[in-house]
């Protein structure tokens, strides 16, 4: 259980998780860009939208998305601060995605009401997420930590836990971490190369955001 109660959610991280095998990971430095870059995503059916604070224009583009594209759910991603939590709950976030995971930071997401899917990569670090109430992870950076069989290994002492590997997961490499019993879903920028965004080759993102919907073969 949490340490206190939570405002009521929009969505929980595992309804966050559950909805589609893939969370895009967005960085956007152009505020003309957000929404139909989220149009995109839609059209190819993803919905839940993790915009990075990684730029200056990441808050801008949150908002945009929150007001013009309804049916998207907007989230932040990249929050690693109390401060970053209510700038993004005052942007329209409805989730937020952490490359780790304090006390404070949690605590910020319940006071906000915005579910918190955190990040962690060693044992003790989940067990102080869970100590605080979390138990749908990001598991950050997913590759560099130890990959499918890191996940294999937490399966065990941790067999309460869904895990959402982050960090380096490829199209190529999304359905070995799919097929594993502990993995909701993944989180990769694929989806929204940089190229793309410059470009607006909006149906390219609607293409990845198709194919990436077609990785559920579990
Ligand atoms: C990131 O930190 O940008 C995310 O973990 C996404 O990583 P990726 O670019 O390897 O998908």
């Amino acid at each position: 259980m949490a340490l206190n109660s939570p405002k009521e959610l929009a969505f929980t991280a595992l309804q966050v998780m559950q909805d589609a095998p893939v969370i895009p990971v967005i960085v956007l430095d152009d505020v003309a860009h957000a929404v139909p870059m989220a149009r995109a995503l839609l059209a190819g059916g993803i919905r839940m939208l993790e915009v990075t604070l990684r730029t200056p224009q990441a808050l801008a583009c949150m908002e945009a998305i929150a007001k013009q594209v309804p049916h998207a759910v907007v989230g932040a991603g990249t929050v690693r601060s109390a401060a970053d939590v209510k700038a993004a709950a005052s942007a329209g976030a409805k989730f937020a995605v952490s490359p780790g995971y304090t006390f404070s930071l949690g605590q910020a997401c319940r006071d906000q009401g915005i579910s918190l899917l955190p990040g962690v990569a060693t044992g003790s670090e989940i067990m102080m997420a869970q100590e605080d109430g979390y138990t749908d992870l990001k598991f950050f950076p997913a590759i560099q930590a130890g990959g499918p069989a890191m996940l294999k290994a937490w399966g065990g002492p941790f067999f309460d836990v869904q895990f959402c590997p982050t960090g380096g997961v490829t199209p190529q490499n999304a359905l070995e971490f799919l097929s594993l019993s502990n993995v909701a879903c993944v989180g990769g920028s694929w989806l929204v190369p940089a190229d793309a965004l410059a470009q607006g080759d909006w149906e390219r993102i609607e293409k990845l955001a198709r194919e990436a919907c077609q990785l559920k073969l579990r």
